[in-house]
Formats: structure tokens, sequence, C-alpha cells
């Protein structure tokens, strides 16, 4: 095997635990709210936020065999697998939704994910959604060309992924009342609920449209644990429109917390995140005298 062994993370030094910041924010204050930023954006500077505590469990234990994983053209999650890759010494090939793309310039984030040495394999559509049954997850992998590889399922969220998130919530402890985690696949959500002290709870902000998540993070706390853990909820009100979708009010937003608090504010589930917690600050759905931990799972992209 070639570059870090990866039996010795530590040699990538992450920053654990990450950071727990006190935010001075009156809107919040005025309610009689604490808000903390638990800032994983800070855990490493490549591996970026939840993509440490997600991917790292499964990859350390490829011993060196080549990590098949999927996203679609600006996925966070292919960057950060390409990343891992070669920081941990493993050949990584990215299934990527949108057969159309293979005849386009690589955007930035695809580019990025060559340059770290992942190979790109382009799916139509209909073949990406059905990538999880087992013929056509075979036939991808003939198509690829790798044996024995790792896979890694889309947004990373698989068993080991949730377990990575447990540490999530043991770090957070008895420091808040209530984390806030913007949800994808639920994965982190999964992890954090389950890692939390009894009386403590998680709410996650689902950024696509379509409230199905619920189901997700059971079946995910049920392949990660046997069955439920910990006390979640989700609240499904601030999607903006879906996936990458925006509004003027989440845009406006999140300008103006990068410059109250000097935070980069990720804007494809960070930002959705904070907005919810101000907006549900501001409905009154928080005694006062609670402790909100925001999870900073990420930060802007390049
Ligand atoms: C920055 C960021 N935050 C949150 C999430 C959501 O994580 P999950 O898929 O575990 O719900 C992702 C997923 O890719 C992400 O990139």
């Amino acid at each position: 095997m070639t570059g870090t062994d990866t039996r010795d993370l530590t040699a990538l030094e992450p920053r654990l635990p990450s950071p727990l910041q006190e935010v001075a924010d009156g809107r919040f204050e005025r309610h009689g709210v604490r808000l903390l930023l638990k800032r994983d954006d800070l855990i490493h500077p490549e591996l970026v936020g939840n993509k440490w505590r997600k991917l790292v469990p499964s990859l350390a234990t490829a011993g060196g065999r080549p990590v098949v994983t999927f996203g679609g053209a600006y996925s966070n999650h292919l960057r950060a697998a390409a990343a891992a890759g070669r920081l941990l010494g493993l050949p990584t090939v990215g299934v990527v939704r949108g057969q159309e793309l293979a005849d386009l310039p690589l955007n930035p984030s695809l580019a990025r994910c060559v340059a770290d040495g992942m190979r790109l394999h382009f799916v139509d559509r209909s073949t990406y959604r059905r990538k999880a049954d087992p013929e056509t997850l075979a036939a991808l992998l003939r198509a690829v060309d790798v044996a024995d590889a790792v896979v890694v399922p889309e947004g990373g969220s698989n068993a080991e992924a949730v377990r990575g998130c447990l540490a999530l919530g043991a770090e957070l402890g008895e420091h808040a009342d209530v984390a806030a985690v913007a949800c994808g696949t639920g994965g982190t959500l999964a992890g954090l609920a389950a890692g939390l002290p009894r009386g403590r709870r998680a709410l996650g902000i689902p950024v696509l449209k379509g409230g199905f998540l619920d189901g997700d993070v059971r079946r995910l706390q049920e392949r990660a644990f046997g069955g439920p853990r910990g006390a979640w909820s989700l609240d499904d009100r601030f999607h903006h429109g879906g996936y990458a979708r925006t509004t003027p009010a989440l845009d406006a937003f999140a300008e103006d917390f990068e410059h109250r608090h000097g935070l980069p504010v990720e804007r494809v589930y960070v930002a959705k995140m904070l907005y919810a917690l101000l907006a549900l600050v501001q409905e009154g759905a928080f005694p006062r005298g609670t402790t909100l931990a925001a999870v900073v799972t990420g930060r802007p992209f390049p």
C-alpha cells in the first residue's frame, strides 16, 4: 500500500473534539436562547465537517482496497472521498449522476476530484437511481473495472458513518439542550442523536424537499444500532425549494451571518440550518434558558 497507513489516522492530525464556540447574537439573546457553533468545519482542512466523521471509519478498514462511491456534479461527499483517497493512499472511483456531463468540461468540484486522483465514471440518471440494486451495482463495478472494492453509498451514509457520528453527540454532551444539524441523507443526524446524553435532543433540518427523511433516519439507526436511539425530530419547512435551491431571504441571511460572526457559511446545507434556528427562535419554539448547538458540517467551496 502507498501513502499514509489507513490505521494511523492520527497522522492526519484531526482537530478532535472540534471546537465549540459561543456566538453573541442579539436576535437569539432577546429570546433568552444561547447559540453555540460546533465547528466540525475545523476538524481537517480537506476532510471537512461531517466528512471526517462519516468517511474515515469506512476507509480506515479499506486496507488498500479501491473505494467506489457516488454523487452528483457538485457533491461535497465525492470531493471528500477523493481527498481521503489521496491522503490515505487509496485508489478512488466516483460514479457521477448525469451521462451528459461526460462530454462537458469538468466543473470545479469534479476537477478537484480528478486532481485528487479520483477516476470518474458518468452514468445516466435512471441507472444512478438504481445504483443500490445488487444487479445494477454489480454491473457498475464491472464497468469501472475494480475488483474487491469498498463501496461507500451516496452521501457516505452507511452504518459505519452513522456510528462515526456518535462522537459528535458525545462531544456536545451536556453543553447544549438541542443540537441542530442540516440533513441530506440523515446519516449525521442518526449518529448525533444516538450519541447525545439522555435529556438532550437533536433537530434535523432537511435541505431536500419531499418529507421522506423520517423513515430514512429510522432505517439508518436500525442498521447502525439495531433499533431507534436518542431523541430527534425533523423540521421540513426550511428547504427553500429543494437541494441547492435558494431564496433571496436565505442568501441575505447567510451573507449577514458571515459578516456578524466571521463564519464562512456553506450555502447548500449550513445556511439552511442556521436560518431555521433563527426562525424557530423567533417563533418561540425554545423556552428561555435553552442552549442551542448548531453543527457546522461544512464550509463553502472552493
Ligand atoms: C456540509 C454538509 N452538511 C450536511 C450534510 C448532510 O449530511 P447527511 O447526508 O449525513 O444528512 C452534508 C452531506 O453531504 C454536507 O455536505
